[in-house]
């Protein structure tokens, strides 16, 4: 991949792709993260002499057409609003994405000025599996600048106009955050150092088996939590409850253990359990101190003997991949097992890397300083899909198809 730091970009206007898609609460920014991984490129690109012209997505706006969708929001008004914050310099939000408020925008824009567009998702097009349709918009997009970098890591997952369409037409690189993030995943799959653990949790484990597939065969040992180790249990034979459960992927998670197995990767499941009668945050906590939960009980967190367990297994580990929490860290009284495995991941020296999304709430939820760990990412869905071993569409625009 080409990198951005290598353009020549004076007196150009530059389109880049960012992933500004944060977490907000009743209008305000919960976390600022992704924004903030968005600046070195920006940065980079003003103090060379570059126009830049932001372009992103916003949650998933609903409506037949343009119309509608603006109507309804999210507006990036607030982004750009924390953006400009984070810069130190105005941020000019077009009042669309790629109509006539961003072509004049872009058009009277000068050198070290930085413009955004508004939430690209309000353009049914940007999301269509229409080659036609999505080609229609990343022309207009492309209309409105020199050159495309592309640095929305956590949306490289998706064929999108802006992601995918757009640096087709325009002379293209990679930002900086694309890079740091594909340099470090590719740590985790080519020659990672050993052992080499993946901590593996959240709710449905529907989620979780194209992963798990691909990592058999590349990490020593597999410790499974959080909501998907239940089916996992379950599997086994274990009694689990009223906890939640994928009874059409048993025959799938069979599998899984069976190459598990061959393969000769440790799978190491939970021995206890913190349950409740009830998924609330007021239901009462109850340690069962075996890996079998009696019927009218949920399995919620993982038990202590678990987080020893899961702490084992990491001491002398290498390199670590940890997506998705252990137990539901949102309430209290379950958020013991989450911290116990957060804090044994960031004892360990090695690479140790956070997939985003759920696990990366967790981390922020639990406080930990921001140097526990190697590398959080900023992508969910694109962290783990680059794992499962699939090519990433926006990648592939980028010109690296790993
Ligand atoms: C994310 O938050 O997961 C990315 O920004 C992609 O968003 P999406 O899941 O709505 O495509
Ligand atoms: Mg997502």
């Amino acid at each position: 991949m080409r990198r951005a730091e290598d353009l020549d970009v004076r007196g150009q206007t530059v389109l880049v792709r960012a992933d500004l898609n944060v977490p907000m609460d009743n209008g305000a920014i919960t976390d600022d993260r992704r924004i903030r991984a968005s600046l070195p490129t920006i940065r980079d690109l003003l103090a060379r002499g570059a126009a830049v012209v932001v372009c992103a997505h916003f949650g998933r706006p609903k409506g037949d057409d343009y119309a509608a969708r603006a109507a309804g929001g999210p507006s990036l008004r607030p982004v750009a609003d924390r953006l400009a914050e984070l810069l130190g310099q105005p941020v000019t939000l077009a009042s669309d994405v790629a109509g006539e408020s961003a072509r004049v925008i872009a058009e009277t824009m000068a050198a070290g000025e930085v413009a955004l567009l508004e939430n690209v998702r309000f353009e049914p097009a940007e999301t269509s599996k229409d080659d036609g349709v999505r080609g229609e918009l990343a022309a207009r997009l492309a209309a409105l600048a020199d050159l495309y970098v592309g640095d929305g890591f956590g949306a490289m997952h998706r064929m999108h106009a802006s992601v995918y369409d757009t640096p087709r037409l325009l002379p293209h690189a990679a930002g900086q955050l694309v890079l740091a993030e594909v340099t470090v995943l590719r740590q985790l799959t080519t020659s990672p150092a050993r052992p080499y653990v993946v901590v593996l949790g959240g709710a449905k484990v529907s989620d979780k088996l194209a992963v798990i597939g691909n990592l058999v065969g590349k990490a020593d040992r597999l410790l499974i939590a959080g909501g998907m180790a239940y089916t996992f249990l379950a599997a086994k034979g274990h009694r689990i409850g009223d906890s939640i459960f994928q009874a059409d992927q048993l025959g799938q998670v069979t599998t899984v253990l069976a190459d598990a197995a061959k393969g000769g990767v440790e799978v190491v499941l939970p021995v206890d359990h913190v349950v409740a009668d009830r998924f609330a945050a007021d239901a009462q906590p109850e340690v069962v101190p075996g890996p079998d939960i009696p019927d009218g009980k949920m399995g919620l967190d993982i038990g202590p003997a678990t987080s020893e367990l899961f702490a084992r297994n990491l001491a002398d580990a290498k390199t670590v991949f940890w997506n998705g929490p252990p137990g539901v860290f949102e309430f209290p009284a379950f958020a013991a097992g989450t911290r116990a495995v957060a804090e044994a991941i960031s004892a360990v020296t090695g690479l140790t890397v956070v997939g985003g999304g759920d696990s990366a709430a967790a981390v922020r939820h639990l406080n930990m300083p921001p140097d526990a760990f190697s590398h959080i990412s900023t992508g969910g869905g694109a962290s783990l899909e680059y794992l499962e071993g699939r090519e990433l569409p926006g990648l592939v625009a980028l010109g690296d198809a790993t």
